[in-house]
């Protein structure tokens, strides 16, 4: 099997991480793979912010578990009270995507990339969406104005990247989902 093959069908969510820092080095190799994506016209509609400060992320992963705290339904802020409380999973690094409005289809291409280049180098890594909620908590505008959300980028997703504490095995490739016509 090709590498690039191997690393796809082995990639999985990490939802458990050792939390020391990864190094620079890896960090950058991520970074260009990230911006190496392809987008709609090569419009390349995002801005990539490596946040690796990690007592920010812990506060920022406090203030989005109070957010859903406070949410009517409480069935997710359960789920992850049950995964242990966190909603970063103790995680070194984020890359936060900020997206132009309406590129999701790019934001989702450079999260693949981070992804993948992640698990190529042996790092955990988990794709994060519920980080939309640590810019809409009560410290959300300082968040915002620190990486740069500013009316032109808004939040695309951001992809959580560090040692895994614990590996997990790929979920089942489902290929009913496939068809040949
Ligand atoms: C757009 C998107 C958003 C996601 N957001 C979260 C998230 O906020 N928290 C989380 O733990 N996993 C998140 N995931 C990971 C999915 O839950 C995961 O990919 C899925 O369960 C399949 O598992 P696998 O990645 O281990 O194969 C997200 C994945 C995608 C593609």
């Amino acid at each position: 099997m090709s590498e690039t093959l191997r690393v796809i069908a082995e990639r999985y969510s990490c939802r458990d991480f050792e939390g020391k820092p990864v190094e620079r080095e890896k960090l950058d190799l991520i970074a260009a793979a990230a911006v190496q994506s392809p987008s709609g016209s090569n419009r390349q509609p995002w801005e990539i912010v490596i946040l690796t400060d990690k007592t920010l992320i812990d506060e920022m992963d406090a203030e989005g578990m109070a957010v859903l705290s406070e949410q009517e339904d409480k069935s997710v802020y359960e789920r992850f009270m049950e995964r242990g409380g966190k909603l970063y999973y103790n995680a070194p690094c984020m890359f936060l995507i900020l997206q132009r409005p309406g590129r999701e289809m790019d934001t989702g291409i450079v999260s693949e990339n981070i992804s993948l280049a992640a698990a190529a180098l042996g790092l955990g890594n988990c794709i994060c969406g519920m980080a939309r909620l640590s810019f809409d908590s009560k410290k959300g505008d300082a968040y915002k104005k620190h990486v740069g959300m500013d009316g032109e980028y808004e939040f695309g997703v951001a992809v959580l990247v560090g040692y895994a504490k614990t590996q997990k095995a790929p979920h089942d490739p489902d290929m009913s989902k496939v068809r040949y016509l």
